[in-house]
């Protein structure tokens, strides 16, 4: 089959959006809208995807650099045929041109294969769907036959043509060697001035070839962003097919409507996710997991049977099968949690690995430290891994017992089996199985009187 290549159209300013940042670089899911069509253009195997830029344009490359791009300038925005034309030096002639547009983030690649499959020179494919409220779009025209013969803009059109539903999604593909005899000859002679992507419908008819029409599932595939409102409505769409995929998936969810995803999130049976949890970027989620309401996760995995009570924060971090992690517990980048561990509230990790069944239950600060297998950190334990220059790393080794109140001057390593007294400040290295007690010594004074009031 012929090359695939994909153009998207992103020159436009959108002013509407209200904003200094490219309309095309606003998010749905955590990622711009470009973003996602690239994703997507990949998915169908584009040999090359040409991004049409204009507005911001420093902006979108800028944002881009690690997808593969061609980008090519559109100086002054004439249309979108004039966009589209940007391209036809870079198009081979036996291309299979599939145009999208950098504001329409949500075509599934299933949709568009429909378009682009079956393309041959003889046919062009193009998406349309029909709406409620056809405002702004241009309108399909079709014979008596049902053909389609031709598309006509919104200001263009009849008060006839007005009341047909079926409206031009602005997606197409052709073969490049077509677009390079259609795009050098359309007019501007229109309402808006403009060179018009659609009047190349009107010339494949004349020129005898056929219109294959596909439409999407859903109409928010083909839904663009013009506003801030239009954003919010596609980031629901978004995550209330997620939602839908993780319940299909085996998790059930306290209300589907209070859920974000912003990645990619896996999950394994029997998952529980309270109201208001938001994952970012990939996170993996064993069986018998349970998350709390309120939680923020970010790259991490969570294995078989861990449970994240309310409020954590958790990122970068690998949770082991059956840990108990929060409420309030926040888990910085490094953090390791092997099986069975528990990690309270008002705890804080970083760099961190802890050890089989250890614990660390409350009000404490935890970082660049390794804890053996049993470890018992008491509430209000700090381990001191900062002299304001360099970091230093505290080792605890297997049974290590820190009393409350404890901090850990680092480097500092306490051997296996060692016991701190709460209140300590150690810095000094403990051996296995030696108690370690660094606190003034109580002193009681009998019949101290009290201070009175002058
Ligand atoms: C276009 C279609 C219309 C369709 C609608 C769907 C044309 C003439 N009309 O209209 O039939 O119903 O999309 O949303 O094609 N762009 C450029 N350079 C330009 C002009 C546009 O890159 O010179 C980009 C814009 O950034 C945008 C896309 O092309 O991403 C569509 O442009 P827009 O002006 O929104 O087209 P519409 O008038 O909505
Ligand atoms: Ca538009």
């Amino acid at each position: 089959m012929s090359p695939l290549h994909v153009v998207i159209l992103a020159a436009g300013q959108g002013s509407r959006m209200k904003s200094s940042l490219p309309k095309v670089l606003h998010k749905v899911a955590g990622r711009p809208m470009l973003h996602h069509v690239i994703d997507t253009a990949q998915t169908l195997g584009a040999e090359k995807i040409h991004g049409v830029i204009g507005h911001g344009a420093d902006q979108v490359k800028a944002s881009t650099t690690a997808h593969s791009v061609s980008w090519v300038m559109q100086e002054q925005q004439l249309g979108t045929g004039h966009a589209v034309a940007q391209t036809l030096a870079d198009l081979p002639d036996d291309a299979r041109v599939l145009v999208l547009y950098g504001d329409v983030p949500l075509t599934t690649a299933h949709t568009l294969q429909g378009l682009v499959e079956d393309l041959d020179e003889k046919t062009l494919g193009l998406l349309t769907v029909t709406l409620d409220n056809p405002q702004g779009y241009g309108r399909i025209l079709r014979n008596p036959a049902g053909q389609v013969t031709a598309i006509v803009e919104q200001k263009d059109a009849s008060a006839e043509q007005l009341a047909i539903k079926e409206v031009n999604t602005g997606i197409l593909a052709v073969s490049a060697r077509h677009l390079k005899t259609w795009l050098p000859q359309l007019s501007s002679s229109n309402a808006q001035g403009e060179y018009y992507l659609t009047d190349i419908i009107a010339m494949a008819v004349q020129a005898g070839m056929a219109v294959n029409v596909a439409q999407p599932g859903n109409p928010f595939e083909v839904q663009g962003v013009n506003n801030r409102l239009q954003l919010a409505e596609l980031e629901r769409w978004y995550q209330s097919r997620e939602a839908d995929r993780l319940m299909t998936e085996g998790a059930t969810l306290a209300d589907p409507a209070r859920i974000d995803v912003r990645g990619e999130l896996t999950i394994g049976n029997d998952v529980l996710i309270d109201v208001n949890v938001v994952f970012i970027g990939k996170v993996t989620l064993g069986s018998h997991v349970s998350i709390g309401p309120g939680c923020v996760i970010t790259d991490a995995s969570i294995a078989d049977g861990a449970q994240i009570h309310a409020h954590s924060i958790i990122e970068q971090t690998s949770v082991g099968p059956n840990a108990q992690v929060g409420p309030f517990a926040r888990l910085r980048p490094g953090t390791q949690l092997a099986a069975n561990t528990k990690v309270g509230n008002f705890v804080e990790t970083k760099k961190t690995i802890v050890g089989e069944g250890s614990k660390i239950n409350h009000l404490s600060y935890v970082g660049d430290a390794t804890l053996g297998a049993n470890v018992n950190i008491g509430a209000g334990t700090i381990t001191c891994n900062y002299d304001g220059v360099n970091k230093y790393q505290t080792v605890l080794g297997d049974g290590v017992f820190v009393g409350s109140n404890s901090s850990l001057v680092a480097p500092i390593t306490v051997a296996a089996g060692a016991t701190i007294g709460a209140g300590s400040t150690i810095t000094k290295n403990v051996s296995e199985h030696e108690l370690a007690v660094a606190r003034g010594r109580q002193r009681n004074v009998a019949g101290w009187p009290k201070p009175e009031k002058h």
